[in-house]
């Protein structure tokens, strides 16, 4: 375990933001978590973790000193008459981990393939896609809280998941929330023995139909989520983004009504409680947004929802560019809507 200075963190976010990490270390098991947090100074620190850094825009130079997890390892650790349960270490590349679980036989990760970013950072964002959240598959985590040195495992129900939410994202604040208190080091997840498809979603069963699939396999979905993935969404290593950069809104039923009769072609969904929750994309675009650029901030052309760097590795987008650029979207969609979208990555 090495603290290093000065590290260059454009390669290690997938905005592919230049800035330095003052200092940074990477964690590649318990004990070298153990050896940091023995170090009084460094153990009394204030610290930020990295995962997969595809989910963060940086604006400036890190001071914390940067917890990089590289913890690894793959492995079923148990099975009951109705699950799987397998084990990731935290710096697990996410959809390595799904195609590794679908190889060897337990399905159920299939429709969150190639989001991108880390095992450790799938909890804190409780990860989703077309109708699957990772706190449907969640079975418990390890984590060492970073100011005791204690480890401790959390269930479901601890985790306090929400949509892109749970208790990670959180400051601590009378007892409850863990952000920038909690390291995780393993994820665990119970894949039921009597898997089902998840096909409800939109842009899946226009998949089945074409492909004129009654009962899919997992493997058909995990390929169909690719090429569907691949077609809507920047692969950031060619084109930098991290991913949806605002949060989908939820509104009142009547806020919903009095924004249908101003605009009658706006995409929602009802939920359970009745509330509305609006496409953030559909919005995005209705403001015209899609394909416009400020500085080398842009909005990418085939889903307003992501903010993209245009200005590649040699010229790349600044945190403040991009926050411009989501500020500008920010105003136009409440002035025209009246809704405030929320953003969705962590801004350091
Ligand atoms: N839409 C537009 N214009 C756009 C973008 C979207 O009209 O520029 C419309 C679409 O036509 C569709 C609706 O908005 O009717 C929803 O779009 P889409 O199906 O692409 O999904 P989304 O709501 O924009 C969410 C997640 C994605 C996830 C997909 C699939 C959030 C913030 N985003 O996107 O997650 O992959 O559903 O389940 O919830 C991520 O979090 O980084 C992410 C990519």
């Amino acid at each position: 375990m090495l603290v290093e200075k000065n590290i260059p963190l454009q390669g290690l976010n997938s905005f592919g933001i230049v800035a330095k990490a003052l200092s940074f270390v990477r964690l590649q098991s318990l004990a070298d978590v153990d050896a940091l947090l023995a170090d009084p100074v460094r153990h009394a620190a204030p610290k930020f973790i990295l995962g997969g850094g595809s989910n963060i825009v940086l604006t400036g130079d890190v001071k914390p000193l940067v917890l990089k997890v590289d913890i690894t390892g793959k492995r079923l650790v148990s099975q009951t008459e109705k699950a799987w349960i397998v084990e990731a270490g935290a710096g697990e590349n996410w959809h390595d981990l799904v195609t590794w679980t679908l190889q060897n036989g337990y399905p159920g990760l299939e429709n969150l393939a190639l989001i991108p970013g880390s095992v450790g950072a799938s909890p804190v964002q409780n990860i989703g896609a077309y109708g699957v959240e990772l706190q449907d598959r969640f079975d418990s985590l390890d984590a060492v809280d970073l100011t005791t040195g204690q480890r401790f495992s959390l269930n479901a129900a601890q985790c306090a998941f929400g949509y892109r939410d749970s208790v990670f994202k959180h400051v601590s604040d009378r007892g409850f929330g863990l952000a920038g208190k909690a390291l995780i080091t393993h994820v665990r997840f119970a894949l039921a023995k009597n898997w089902k498809p998840v096909l409800g979603y939109a842009d899946i069963e226009k998949k089945r139909l074409q492909a004129n699939i009654e009962n899919p396999t997992a493997l058909q979905i995990y390929e169909w989520v690719c090429e569907i993935r691949r077609a809507k969404l920047p692969d950031w290593r060619v084109l930098g983004n991290a991913g949806s950069f605002f949060k989908n809104p939820t509104v009142s039923n009547e806020q919903c009504l009095d924004i249908i009769e101003r605009e009658p072609k706006i995409v929602h969904y009802v939920l359970a409680d009745g509330s509305v929750k609006l496409a953030a994309g559909w919005l995005i675009d209705a403001c015209g947004w899609k394909g416009k650029t400020i500085g080398n901030a842009g909005v990418y052309e085939r889903q307003a929802l992501v903010l993209v760097n245009r200005g590649g590795q040699a010229n790349p987008v600044t945190g403040g560019e991009v926050m411009t650029l989501a500020k500008s979207i920010q105003t136009s969609v409440y002035e025209r809507f009246g809704i405030m979208l929320e953003h969705e990555p962590v801004v350091v």
